[in-house]
């Protein structure tokens, strides 16, 4: 059984007076991947940016490791150790990949020690940012700044590495790589949470799948029962062939 990192409990938040999460409950687990699905404007990015300490919720309880993050500030959920790769990546223009990446890093106090050796464990992971590393990072094509942005993410050493739409606008070989990536990420005991608008691309590579509609995840279950059940797709996805 695999222990829980983070639960959310009728989570409710939106945009000044906007409302858009009207009651959202996860339960993650250390070493799985989670996928979110639903369609456009669901509120899985506005879910991904509460969940990140962006934006205070409403209501509800986000629950790091038992520590209560509700009303928190950021720099506490960088502290236990929440990392947000946006929609759109959000490299920094003008800065190369190795600083892109030394920018991930930039609240860690585990040391230069660590922290060059997480820099030598992303090269390994992304090969194509170790021949770029000199390279302006938003130079670089859409499958190599989303392994940059990825990268940069993992190198504020996250418990939880949350991937606003992994694989958007991303050609097919390059998300496979992806995939294959973060499987290894996941076996090394990182929690991911990813928004997938590809089904197909989400019932492959996460372990559970949740159903967000209209604010609220209204079901959840393993990708296999996702995948077996076809009328909870159709329900509040549309036609798809997983
Ligand atoms: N910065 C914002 N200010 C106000 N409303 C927003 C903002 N961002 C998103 N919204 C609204 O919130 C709703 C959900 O958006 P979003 O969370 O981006 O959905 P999804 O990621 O599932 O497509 C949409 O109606 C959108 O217009
Ligand atoms: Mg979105």
């Amino acid at each position: 059984m695999k222990s829980t990192l983070l639960e959310v409990r009728g989570l409710q938040a939106g945009y000044g007076d906007v409302q858009v999460v009207w009651g959202a409950d996860l339960r993650l687990h250390t070493g799985t991947t989670t996928a979110l699905i639903g369609s456009n404007g669901a509120g899985k990015s506005t879910l991904l940016r509460t969940l990140s300490g962006l934006i205070t919720p409403l209501s509800g309880s986000i629950l790091m490791d038992g520590h209560e993050l509700a009303g928190a500030a950021p720099p506490d959920f960088v502290a236990h150790r929440i990392a947000h790769v946006p929609e759109g990546r959000r490299l920094f223009a003008g800065l190369t990949v190795h600083d892109n990446l030394m920018l991930g890093a930039y609240c860690r106090r585990d040391g230069r020690g660590a922290v060059q050796a997480d820099l030598e464990r992303m090269y390994a992971l992304f090969p194509r940012l170790a021949q770029r590393r000199r390279q302006d990072a938003t130079t670089m094509s859409g499958g190599e700044q989303q392994m940059c942005a990825i990268a940069r993410g993992l190198m504020a050493a996250p418990r939880l590495l949350m991937i606003d739409e992994l694989s958007l606008g991303l050609a097919p070989a390059v998300v496979d790589q992806l995939i294959e990536t973060l499987a290894q990420v996941r076996s090394d005991g990182t929690c991911l949470l990813v928004v997938e608008q590809d089904v197909g691309i989400a019932l492959e590579m996460a372990d559970e799948v949740y159903i967000v509609d209209q604010g609220r995840t209204v079901s959840h279950g393993s990708a296999a029962t996702i995948a077996s059940d076809p009328a909870i797709l159709e329900a509040y996805i549309g036609t798809v062939t997983p």
